[in-house]
């Protein structure tokens, strides 16, 4: 079989993004671009690939470390200037190289395999992937001549009144036979309306060297979209999101309105689990089956099992089991852990907090730095009193206590099994199992005192 190489180009600053973030870095669907294009090549087992970095090098290198090796470009002299960079890997290679932008994140591993099929099938030199679009502002051209056969590539900047109305454009990725590509690109010149070496201007050289060149032509404009600035960026957002909600809801979930639903790259979800609009689930996020999250819920990187439910609340980095409620209003803050059949009722926050089986604390309470047993039933307004302005400490609550309303648990402390905290209690030792704790001023009532007052003034 033919060597495969790739290269992907990731030097650039992005000037067009105005952004402090280096434009391939930008997250679309929370992956950065330069990702999605190293994970598409991936899939295509190359032999090598090569990702060109200049602009915010360490960063990118920092984000594709073990998926691809590295050439730098120091000066970002154009696409051409920045293929070279990656000679010494190599130049002296026989076989196929694909070269691909890092700033089209849509492009899938399928049309880059039909590309270079393609290229064999022509046997072809060069080939180019080019999509008809209504919209050519600030894409190359690709001229034809009478006959149909591919010229060269004309740059927006470059291109005439003429070129310009050519609806057939420079998607940014290439096939070429790898040597011809290195021996051509030294060829290049810079004399143009940027001063830069132009990738594809090594498609005119090798036509005038009468080597076949050949353009293969997707009829997905989508997905050779090239993200120069933010409006672009919205939209291979919307594409990519449009494209794994579609991947969702054929693997049996409801999704009631797919467009505001926002669901990352790496996220699972199980079959007859519905989410509502308004539903943002990211990171590493796995939800089981026949589960119902939102509307309006912000799930990070959690683990959520069968039959739970979320509804207008926050979750990150916490462990959620069967058949639990969580919200509307709850906010489980990481390291939590909440085994089945709990319910975290309206404006109840949990942190670093772990929840035996069929638990609740229904309303209105704060259980931080806290082990609770099973079948414990938290009062409303109930707190743990976790730190003292310097350190967090524990609280422990174990299987069967009922806490009343509005208890304050000053932490370290231990309520011992089946125990009962008396509501408005303020527990500041520990309490023993099957006890009753009251930790309040005893109530006084001082009759006709109301009528002694009005009499005396
Ligand atoms: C490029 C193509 C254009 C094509 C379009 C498709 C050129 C000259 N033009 O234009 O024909 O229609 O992509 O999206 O190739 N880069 C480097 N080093 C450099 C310059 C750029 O690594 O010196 C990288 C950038 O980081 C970027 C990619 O190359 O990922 C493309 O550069 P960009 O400036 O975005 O080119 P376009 O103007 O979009
Ligand atoms: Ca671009």
């Amino acid at each position: 079989m033919t060597n495969r190489f790739a290269v992907i180009l990731a030097a650039g600053q992005g000037t067009r993004m105005k952004s402090k973030l280096y434009k391939v870095l930008h997250p679309v669907c929370g992956k950065p671009m330069v990702e999605h294009v190293v994970d598409q090549i991936s899939k295509l087992k190359m032999n090598k690939m090569v990702t060109i970095i200049g602009h915010g090098a360490d960063l990118v290198r920092a984000k594709l470390e073990g998926k691809t090796t590295f050439a730098l470009q120091e000066k970002q002299l154009g696409t051409a200037h920045a293929v070279i960079q990656a000679d010494k890997e190599l130049a002296e290679e026989d076989g196929v190289t694909v070269v691909v932008c890092g700033d089209t994140p849509l492009i899938q591993a399928e049309t880059i395999e039909a590309l270079m099929n393609h290229h064999e099938e022509q046997k072809a030199v060069a080939t180019i992937l080019t999509a008809y679009t209504d919209q050519p502002e600030g894409y190359g051209r690709l001229i034809r001549n009478k006959e149909g056969f591919v010229e060269r590539i004309v740059e927006h900047k470059d291109a005439s009144e003429e070129e310009r109305k050519v609806k057939e454009i420079n998607t940014g990725v290439f096939c070429f036979n790898n040597k011809a590509l290195f021996s051509t690109l030294k060829k290049v010149s810079n004399d143009n309306a940027q001063g830069e070496y132009y990738l594809p201007d090594v498609i005119e050289i090798l036509k005038n060297q009468g080597e076949i060149v050949s353009a293969y032509q997707t009829n997905d404009m989508e997905e050779t979209l090239g993200v120069n600035d933010r409006v672009a960026l919205a939209n291979a957002e919307k594409i990519m999101r449009k494209r794994i909600n579609t991947f969702h809801m054929k693997n049996g979930v409801s999704i009631i309105d797919p467009e505001q639903t926002y669901i990352e790259l790496d996220v699972t979800i199980g079959a007859d689990t519905v989410i509502y609009p308004g539903t943002i689930l990211s990171g590493q996020t796995v939800i089981g089956e026949d589960c119902m999250i939102g509307p309006n819920s912000e799930i990070k990187d959690c683990i959520i099992r069968n039959g739970t439910s979320v509804r207008h609340s926050v979750a990150h980095n916490s462990a959620i089991g069967e058949n639990v409620q969580i919200g509307p209003f709850a906010h489980i803050r990481p390291n939590s852990n909440i085994d089945d059949d709990v319910k975290i009722g309206n404006f109840v926050e949990i942190k670093k907090a772990s929840f035996g089986k069929g638990s609740k604390a229904s309303h209105l309470s704060y259980i931080g730095d806290a082990e609770v047993g099973s079948n414990v039933n938290i009062g409303c307004g109930s707190i743990t009193v976790n730190y003292d302005g310097k350190n967090k400490y524990l609280t422990k609550i174990e299987d069967g206590v009922f806490v009343g309303c509005n208890s304050n648990l000053v932490a370290p402390v231990t309520i011992g099994k089946n125990a009962y905290i008396a509501a408005g209690s303020t527990i500041t030792e520990d309490v023993p199992g099957d006890s009753l704790s009251i930790a309040r001023a005893r109530q006084v009532n001082k009759e006709n005192y109301v009528n002694k007052l009005k009499h005396n003034q």
